[in-house]
């Protein structure tokens, strides 16, 4: 028997809501839709390859089998485009930036973006990363040993530190916990899935759910509007006095068939996208790696023996030593994949899997559904990260973790935010040991990002201070969002 299914091994079985016997009714599905997508998978989407039929919103195909989604994603990625409703949730904010555009536009934006993320640029952000998990850590050893603090603020903050830190490294220029505020505020609004979107609303009809979201974004826009000035008439005057950061990077790039830049509107545009794309992605990684080892003594020490011999080292080869700190984050990612669900259009009729799609219907593929499908998961539910260690990694198949999406249009960022949730939790577990409070009932809920609802809060008690309690906080949850072992 091999390590993976010695049942003897007790394995965490953390917060999920349980899969439904049936679908639910049209208007219960629009309800818990607009509450938590997550909660209307049936049994029959974790256990076949495809489901498909009508549903209230149309004609849908959600695609759990791994040669179909090749085929939806790389194999004839053109006939697949972004769904609209996935533009519409994102919102205003990103439009016109590589998430948002398609086509020859799309091409050009990421040939000409690709060097910002290449392993060399991205290795070079490892110094303002460690400084920002130093910083965190810091403010943390302040607290009081014991206090109870809500990571979802807290790990939102260190995020948007690093991006701070490696797009505009000169400072935003404005009150940070009021660009924080901006920014959460404008993703709370536009992550809400509005029924008028669902129902295919014309663009003018107001959606109730998104009402006041004007401020939050103008305030964001303005932002980084002076920014960019800023930097552009300093790279005009004193070229060798700016920064090597994303920004100056931004404005330097040139696509490099035709040696164009981006212009103002496409550096605008990618800065909030890369704010948006990454922030809260990267902090919701990184909470639920925290809520995951808190269930974990074992994976505790394990990252706490590899944090004590890789963070004294050179600070860029930080993210290829943490091996086993990587292992986590991979999987929390996948029982808690950031981006849930993504979807796309068939502009044309397709096969798939022996499955008709029709013309104008949508395909989902779900990550939540597809990181925990019966099919291709063994222990599906369970905390195991030794399918992520090296060895076993190898043996996942392309198309059944999809945290990053796949294809053309997989994640540009994906190394960026690997490196940087490594150097993070490495630098928290070292010096802290995270608890839930008895009685917290944890529950994952989709809106832009997968994030536990009311946030996640964890006592913090500092290493050298506790004896690092054996027995955890058994946290009594709901029906349906268990947490336990097998
Ligand atoms: C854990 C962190 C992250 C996760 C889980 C994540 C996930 C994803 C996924 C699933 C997609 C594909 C969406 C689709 O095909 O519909 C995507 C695309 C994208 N992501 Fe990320 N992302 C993360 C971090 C970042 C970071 C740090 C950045 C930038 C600094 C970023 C920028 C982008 C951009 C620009 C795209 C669009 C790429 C294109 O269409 O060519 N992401 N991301």
């Amino acid at each position: 028997m091999n390590a993976m299914t010695d049942l003897s091994i007790e394995l965490p079985r953390p917060p999920a809501p349980q899969p439904l016997d049936a679908p639910l009714g049209p208007i219960a599905t629009l309800r818990v839709l607009r509450r938590n997508p997550i909660e209307t998978w049936t049994k029959a989407h974790y256990e076949l390859p495809i489901v498909a039929g009508p549903t209230i919103l149309g004609r849908i195909a959600v695609v759990s089998y791994p040669p179909a989604i090749r085929r939806i994603f790389v194999d004839n990625t053109i006939n697949y485009r972004k769904d609209p409703l996935q533009k519409r949730v994102l919102g205003p904010g990103v439009s016109g930036g590589l998430l948002d555009v398609e086509g020859d536009e799309w091409r050009v934006q990421r040939r000409t973006l690709a060097p910002l993320f290449t392993p060399r640029t991205v290795a070079s952000f490892a110094r303002a990363m460690n400084a920002a998990a130093e910083d965190l850590v810091a403010r943390w050893m302040r607290l009081r040993e014991g206090r109870i603090i809500d990571i979802q603020p807290e790990m939102a903050r260190v995020t948007l530190d690093v991006l701070g830190r490696t797009i505009f490294s000169d400072g935003i220029g404005r009150d940070f916990d009021q660009f924080v505020a901006a920014i959460s505020g404008y993703l709370m609004k536009m992550g809400r899935l509005d029924p008028f979107d669902l129902l295919d609303f014309p663009e003018w009809v107001p959606r109730l759910t998104k009402l006041g979201s004007t401020s939050a974004e103008t305030f964001f826009a303005s932002a980084v509007e002076t920014i960019v000035a800023k930097r552009k008439r300093l790279l005009a005057t004193d070229k060798g006095a700016a920064p090597r950061d994303v920004l100056t990077l931004l404005l330097e790039a040139q696509d490099p068939q035709t040696g164009t830049g981006l212009s103002d509107a496409e550096v605008k545009a990618n800065i909030l996208t890369f704010i948006l794309a990454g922030h809260e992605t990267t902090a919701n990684t990184l909470i639920w790696s925290l809520l995951l080892l808190s269930l974990s003594e074992e994976w505790r020490t394990r990252l706490e023996r590899e944090a004590s011999t890789v963070l004294d080292g050179p600070v860029e080869d930080h993210a290829a030593r943490l091996i086993e700190t990587k292992a986590v984050i991979e999987e929390a990612m996948r029982l808690y994949p950031p981006v849930a669900s993504m979807s796309r259009q068939a502009i044309g009729p397709d096969d798939l899997a022996g499955k008709r799609i029709r013309k104008n219907s949508v395909v989902i593929v779900s990550q939540w559904v597809l990181h925990r499908h019966r099919l291709l998961w063994e222990n599906p539910d369970c905390f195991d990260p030794r399918r992520f260690l090296p060895g076993a990694r190898e043996n996942i198949d392309r198309f059944a973790y999809l945290p990053f999406g796949a294809g053309p249009r997989v994640c540009i960022g994906a190394s960026f935010s690997l490196q940087e949730a490594a150097i993070i939790l490495s630098h928290i577990v070292r010096s802290f040991s995270l608890e839930l409070p008895k009685n917290h009932v944890v529950i994952p809920v989709q809106t832009i990002t997968l994030r536990p609802q009311g946030g996640l809060p964890m006592i913090l008690r500092r290493r050298d201070y506790c004896a690092c309690s054996a027995a955890r906080a058994a946290t009594v949850q709901p029906s349906g969002y268990a947490a336990s072992t097998t």
